[in-house]
């Protein structure tokens, strides 16, 4: 038997031991996986982390609001990829030769799912791909690298406030050809890809963006709410929420911790499953 757990606050709404228990039956291995509350603050993260790991655990998923923490600690003591590096956010925890190391697969899973969905609607792949993204704050952070990696030609990034906007472009200064930045209400025009990456969904907000606006594909990094935004497009506009993502970065951490490969996992299978 291996041991996993999830760690958020709030933690009884994740789907992770679900979507983990499916891999796990797929790949015919035995499995523990929990839902892990912990309360908002940094020392008793820490030590659930290390009693977790102390205790035999193979391996940990970080969810909100402790992803910059799990990034601070293996900064501190252990190791991070290159993925953690860049989004500053650590959503897989484990232990490599004897280390806490720290990865993040929120990036590749919303690339693998962006994929999927492309494909489906034979809007070819992310190859030269012309994307806006709303939002600069830790979602976005997280996804530049990867999908710059995954062959995006551009990449307009759209926040409430610019200032923020300006920030992050300049953190990845060395994308700085295929980056650009443009204000809410400077907004128009066609792009292949709109992802909304704010918190508006979450909390149940409005995004104000202008009528002109429009694309192939707008795909919503949340999901389990109504997305405002994505009511905002009309056919043939394929629209999509972050359920994918979910179970796509829920399959990268299970292959890091396994070596059991999301080809194995069948994932796309596991995609059309309804974990609503
Ligand atoms: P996360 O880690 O989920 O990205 P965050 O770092 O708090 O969370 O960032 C939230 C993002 O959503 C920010 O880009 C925020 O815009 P501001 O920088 O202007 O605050 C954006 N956001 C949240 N609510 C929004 C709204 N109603 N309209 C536009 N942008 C919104």
């Amino acid at each position: 038997m291996r041991y996993f757990i999830v760690i958020g606050n709030p933690i009884s709404h994740s789907k992770s031991p679900e979507i983990h228990h499916h891999f796990a039956q797929s790949a015919n291995i035995a499995i523990s996986y929990e839902r892990q509350f912990c309360p908002n603050d940094k020392d008793t993260f820490m030590a659930v982390v290390q009693s977790f790991f102390k205790g035999g655990g193979t391996g940990a998923n970080v969810t909100l609001p402790f992803k910059q923490i799990a990034f601070e600690l293996c900064q501190t003591f252990g190791q991070l990829s290159a993925h953690a590096q860049t989004a500053r956010a650590v959503n897989t925890l484990y232990l490599k030769n004897g280390q806490l190391y720290g990865d993040n697969t929120d990036g590749i899973g919303l690339c693998y799912d962006l994929k999927r969905v492309l494909a489906w609607h034979n809007l070819g792949d992310l190859t030269g791909k012309h994307m806006l993204i709303l939002g600069a704050g830790g979602a976005t952070r997280g996804i530049i690298a990867p999908l710059i990696d995954a062959g995006v030609a551009h990449i307009t990034i759209a926040n409430r406030t610019k200032e923020r906007a300006t920030q992050l472009l300049n953190e990845f200064a060395i994308y700085r050809s295929k980056l650009s930045q443009a204000s809410f209400e400077a907004l128009g025009g066609h792009f292949d890809l709109i992802i909304n990456a704010t918190s508006a969904t979450t909390t149940g907000q409005a995004l104000s963006l202008p009528k002109t606006l429009s694309t192939d594909c707008a795909y919503d990094l949340m999901y389990g709410k109504p997305s405002a935004f994505l009511a905002g497009f009309d056919k043939p506009t394929v629209k999509q929420d972050g359920l994918g993502m979910l179970i796509a970065q829920a399959a990268f951490s299970f292959e890091r911790w396994t070596g059991i490969g999301v080809d194995e996992l069948d994932l796309p299978k596991l995609l059309n499953k309804q974990f609503k």
